[in-house]
């Protein structure tokens, strides 16, 4: 058995495990629901996987974008083309007649560029969607200065909203005014606010700066680096979650802000995660986190899902979107899919990781990097 299909099966053999029998004796393809959703994006991140959770529970299912991204996902699904970045709402206004007067039962909006597009939206498709859903982020709140910050706590001060679509302004703050422009227009919305979203697709596919660094390290298996420090926890909202939550609200009618993630858990809670995933032969070397440091091994910038602040991070209180039905399934099944969809990306599991590629420099460490620190760690601590 290779590697990939070890890790297949591996992956199957574990979800299995945590299928419900029930479910599993009773399954049959959804019934259609008669419900209709609008799709604003859906082919690129997490749109695909938004959309088949939509599709599995029986929703008729349009999008609505260029037509540019993607073009092979759902060709079986209607798809309003509409360019969203048009000024004066043009885009909008061009739409197809045969949509115009639609009425969509559940909207979801995956937007993250201008707040303006938000807002024209809503303005243009006003009384014509019963329960609009925006995918936020926990960017939006002002100080990450205590943990468990909850949904009432303040959020980024906020220019005038702008004008135009083409005005910019970071992330963040594109995000609050987007969330802004939702609040002070409709009350039938539900907000998610996520912390460090992974799933089987990458934000930049082609990219190997974008691939997940843990479980490509486990995969690989071998003599593994991790970071000994106290009281580590890492917060990931995992979107197969998220999505199916999402789908839970249309359902409920549950509208509101959520944040949407695990709650904090140990990093050492993650890693046991990733070897029941993996179960590649490995040896761990768990390292002091300021000799890491010492190394050149930085948090966050050089080791993924290590943040020792602001004190927030990895550390936002979820116990609201939980109250209302968030299941996040098992850290084992989210890291397979991760994998998964690595080796999809990357057959021959070429991603190099520290080095220099083509007089770039790559994102985190090296394997010769690892093994250096992994030596002068144990000859410091014989
Ligand atoms: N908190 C976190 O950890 C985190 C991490 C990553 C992402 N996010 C958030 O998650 C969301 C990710 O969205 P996604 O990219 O995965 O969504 P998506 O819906 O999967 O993909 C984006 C869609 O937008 C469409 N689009 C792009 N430009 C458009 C335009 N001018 N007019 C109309 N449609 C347009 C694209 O299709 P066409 O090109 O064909 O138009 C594509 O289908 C964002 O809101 C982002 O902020 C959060």
């Amino acid at each position: 058995m290779n590697k990939r299909t070890f890790i297949k099966t591996a992956g199957a053999a574990t979800a299995l495990a945590f299928v419900n029998p029930l479910r599993a004796l009773t399954f049959e393809a959804p019934k259609e629901n008669g419900k209709q959703v609008l799709i604003l994006g859906g082919r690129g991140f997490i749109g695909p996987t938004i959309v088949n959770a939509f599709l599995a529970s029986g929703y008729q299912v349009t999008l609505l974008n260029r037509g540019k991204t993607n073009t092979h996902l759902f060709k079986n699904l209607d798809v309003i083309i509409c360019d969203r970045e048009k000024e004066n709402k043009q885009g909008l206004k061009a739409i197809e007649k045969k949509y115009k007067h639609m009425y969509w039962d559940i909207v979801v909006d995956t937007w993250q560029k201008s707040p303006k597009a938000v807002s024209d939206f809503l303005d243009e498709f006003k009384g014509r969607f019963g329960h609009y859903h925006y995918i936020s982020t926990i960017s939006v709140y002002d100080k990450w200065d205590k943990k468990f910050i909850e949904e009432t706590e303040p959020l980024n001060p906020l220019p005038k909203f702008p004008e135009t679509i083409s005005e910019d302004y970071r992330y963040a703050i594109r995000k609050t005014l987007s969330e802004e422009a939702i609040r002070e227009r409709i009350s039938n919305y539900t907000i998610y606010r996520s912390h460090g979203m992974k799933d089987y697709r990458v934000t930049r596919p082609g990219d190997p700066n974008a691939e997940p660094f843990w479980p490509v390290r486990f995969y690989r298996g071998g003599e593994i680096l991790l970071p000994d420090v106290p009281h580590h926890h890492i917060q990931i909202t995992d979107v197969k979650s998220m999505t199916d939550f999402i789908v839970h609200c249309s359902k409920t009618k549950t509208f509101g802000s959520f944040n949407v993630a695990h709650h904090p858990m140990p990093f050492k809670d993650y890693i046991s995660g990733l070897i029941h995933a993996t179960q590649m032969p490995k040896k761990l070397h768990w390292v002091d986190g300021n000799f890491l440091i010492e190394n050149g091994l930085l948090p966050y910038s050089i080791v993924p899902l290590w943040r020792t602040k602001p004190a927030g991070s990895y550390c936002f209180n979820v116990q609201k979107a939980v109250n209302a039905g968030l299941i996040n399934r098992p850290v084992v099944e989210m890291v397979t899919d991760q994998i998964n969809g690595y080796l999809k990306r990357n057959p021959k599991d070429d991603v190099r990781f520290g080095e220099i590629v083509n007089g770039e420099q790559m994102k985190y460490y090296s394997v010769g990097k690892e093994k250096e620190v992994i030596q002068k760690w144990l000859s410091k601590s014989s």
